[in-house]
């Protein structure tokens, strides 16, 4: 096995550039060339060795122990996933909690996959429109190389399972066509749709890998390569939004308020809840469901904190306004976040 150690508390952040009073020029090309250095850097550890990972190289999936056997006790829901603790799992037998673990995971992996190919779409679309010496240009394009790597190994890892997860099939009428669009059309949205698929996810992997919780080794595997590379994908994305919107018209930064509270709301319930086939397979009971997810203040309380970074962000940057903030509450996102 060719396992490397990812420290999970790993980030790809850059030292935010020192506050100095200066004229705007000066201050404007400061800024280009913090931006620049940073793309420069995320380009570097993605073709740096132990820092970018293949999916058939890194993973040794034959390993014997790498090998899914759904009613393996690994599998079994950890406490941070609230399913896990209703009386309802409890009283199941160990083979069906342990299946029903697996089919949590196999199906986050598909929706995981989805949401990459739509991203990698988009910022194709985003590539395109640059001119030629951009800087952005290499890095989105690594982007998209380790989001395909990523959605091998999520597909490679679905097909072992044995499991026909579902994903998500309501995606096409929600307007995927649209979010792809928004690469090349608005960049700004299109990167906070990034940050509501990938903040979420990433808070819930890095938890996982911390929790006392035995994990499967090949889930471990796959979580600490995504980890580590999810870690540059947000670094772009946070930094694109803080460099880019302050200089956006006002219309579209209003589209942005506006929009940005219901497009995290969305993402954070698909990536953080069952899907319907996992409700339906198993016949979860609704009582079952509203205990552990639409009526239990730890649940909502754990969305809150996935999207914390992202609310700062929002927050920050100006985008939550008198008219947006009643939308951030409407979807149970918002929280008077410290300073
Ligand atoms: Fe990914
Ligand atoms: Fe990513």
């Amino acid at each position: 096995m060719t396992d490397t150690v990812v420290d999970v508390t790993e980030t790809a952040e850059p030292a935010e550039p020192a506050e100095t009073a200066q004229a705007p020029e000066a201050a404007e090309e400061e800024r280009a060339d913090t931006w620049t250095s940073l793309l420069e850097r995320l380009s570097r550890q993605s073709v740096t060795p132990g820092k970018h990972f293949d999916a058939y190289v890194d993973v040794a999936w034959d390993d014997e122990a790498y090998r899914i056997d759904p009613s393996d006790p690994r599998w079994e829901l950890g406490l941070n996933e609230p399913l896990s603790r209703t009386a309802w799992y409890q009283g199941l037998p160990p083979e069906v909690r342990s299946r029903i673990g697996l089919h949590v995971v196999v199906t986050k992996m598909k929706i995981g996959l989805q949401f990459e190919g739509i991203l990698k779409q988009g910022l194709l679309g985003f590539a395109a429109q640059l001119p030629n010496r951009s800087p952005e240009f290499r890095y989105a394009y690594h982007e998209v190389i380790e989001e395909a790597q990523h959605s091998l190994m999520f597909q490679e890892f679905v097909n072992r399972s044995g499991i026909d997860a579902q994903g998500m099939r309501w995606w096409d009428q929600l307007g995927a066509r649209r979010v792809v669009t928004l690469g090349r059309r608005f960049p700004a949205l299109f990167f906070m749709f990034v940050l509501g698929g990938e903040d979420p996810i990433d808070y819930v992997q890095r938890e996982a890998l911390r929790s006392e919780n035995p994990v499967h080794p090949l889930l471990e595997r796959i979580m600490r390569i995504h980890v580590t590379e999810e870690a540059r994908h947000l670094s772009f994305a946070r930094h694109y939004l803080k460099l880019n919107v302050p200089t956006l018209p006002w219309y579209r930064r209003l589209a942005l308020a506006v929009q940005a509270p219901l497009i995290l709301g969305t993402m954070s319930q698909l990536m953080l809840r069952p899907s319907s086939d996992i409700v339906k397979t198993y016949a979860i009971p609704k009582a079952v469901i509203s205990e552990a997810y639409s009526h239990n203040p730890d649940h909502k309380a754990g969305v809150r904190a996935s999207l914390k970074k992202v609310r700062s962000l929002a927050r920050d940057l100006g985008l939550v306004t008198p008219l947006s903030k009643p939308i951030w509450k409407a979807f149970g996102i918002w929280e008077d976040d410290p300073a």
